[in-house]
């Protein structure tokens, strides 16, 4: 076993499916209007998959541009874990048809679903499992195809949601300083009707009626999840700023869910944070779930937006529920 410090971020990627989704293409569809939608979440536009772009594939092209800005060679990965709460079936894991779409080696690949909090959790997976000195580059990837599981009947859900992919290697510590350096992560399965998808799993298998009552399509109560993901994201935040005996002001830059506006903007009302120290592109890609953060914390990187040792603050919430937070030291 070799003996690590700790581990840290080398790399990020991306993909974005090439068709855009505009608001006033959504108004076409259902009862909805491009200023609602803008008012009521902040999104102008989203991505939306083709056939030919799954979940995996999406996941193995945003993991090729981080190996890439991570300067490794494939054969360096032995870790691959993704966030996902549309798979692209139940099984084998999108982990290992990402593994296999990319040529790697034969190395460690799995699933992890916490809905939106998923790449959080996955994140702390990841570390944990490599500080053994087990693992020297993981990939970490979140990726979606919400797109398919939406009614794109009901307004109240299709409008907010859209498809892509993040990927970030995460690379033992050779040096002190920059790192991920913690993780706080929680659940509460008490309400799972908040958000969930009732259909398809063994407790509601596919039937000509389930097909027909809609129990393959996401299903949400906006207003009461979004009193929720304030709140939990909010404790996200301080838990782990007391954790470490920081105040917001030590945070060069928070990298929240990308759910809807209005949720950001009260984070950071109650946290007392400027908003512009958190980081938005909801208006272009819409809710992402577990790719929300990795593809944000692609951009910020590649648009300049984190320097060599900033403090970063990613902070999720999803379905569950689900919810946490990680610290990092930016370095890459
Ligand atoms: O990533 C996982 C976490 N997910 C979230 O964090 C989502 C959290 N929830 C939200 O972001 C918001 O609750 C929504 C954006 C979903 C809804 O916004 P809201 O301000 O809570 O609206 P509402 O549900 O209270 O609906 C207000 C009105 C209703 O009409 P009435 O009953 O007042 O006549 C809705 O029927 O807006 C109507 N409405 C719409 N109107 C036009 C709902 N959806 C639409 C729509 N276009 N797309």
């Amino acid at each position: 076993m070799r003996d690590n410090n700790g581990v840290f971020i080398s790399g990020t990627g991306s993909y974005a499916p090439s068709k855009t989704l505009t608001n006033c293409d959504l108004a076409r569809m259902v009862d909805t209007s491009d200023q609602w939608i803008i008012n009521r979440t902040g999104i102008r536009e989203r991505r939306i998959a083709g056939t030919e772009e799954k979940t995996s594939t999406m996941g193995s092209l945003a993991s090729a541009a981080a190996i890439k800005a991570a300067g490794i060679h494939k054969d360096d990965i032995d870790l691959v874990l993704v966030a996902t709460l549309t798979p692209d079936m139940f099984f084998p894991s999108t982990a290992c048809l990402v593994q296999t779409q990319l040529g790697l080696r034969q190395v460690t690949s799995f699933d992890v679903g916490a809905a939106c909090s998923g790449f959080i959790f996955a994140l702390e997976i990841a570390s944990n499992m490599m500080k053994n000195g087990n693992f020297r580059h993981a990939l970490v990837i979140g990726s979606e195809k919400l797109s398919s599981i939406l009614d794109w009947e009901d307004r109240k859900t299709c409008v907010l949601f859209g498809d892509g992919a993040g990927a970030v290697v995460l690379s033992s510590q050779d040096r002190l300083g920059y790192e991920v350096i913690d993780s706080y992560t929680a659940s509460d399965g008490s309400q799972p009707k908040l958000l969930h998808m009732p259909g398809g799993g063994s407790a509601c298998p596919a039937t000509p009626e389930s097909l027909g009552q809609g129990r393959h399509f996401l299903k949400m109560q906006g207003q009461k999840v979004f009193k929720v993901a304030v709140r939990f994201m909010e404790q996200s935040v301080r838990k782990m700023l007391d954790r470490h005996g920081l105040i917001p002001e030590d945070i060069d830059l928070f990298i929240p869910h990308q759910a809807n506006l209005r949720i950001i903007e009260a984070l950071a009302r109650s946290i007392k944070a400027p908003k512009e120290k958190f980081f938005v592109n909801l208006d272009r890609w819409g809710n992402t779930s577990a790719a929300s953060i990795p593809i944000a914390l692609d951009e910020a990187s590649r648009k300049n937006r984190l320097q060599s040792g900033d403090y970063v603050l990613l902070v999720a919430f999803g379905a569950g529920l689900t919810w946490g937070s990680t610290l990092l030291k930016w370095k890459y």
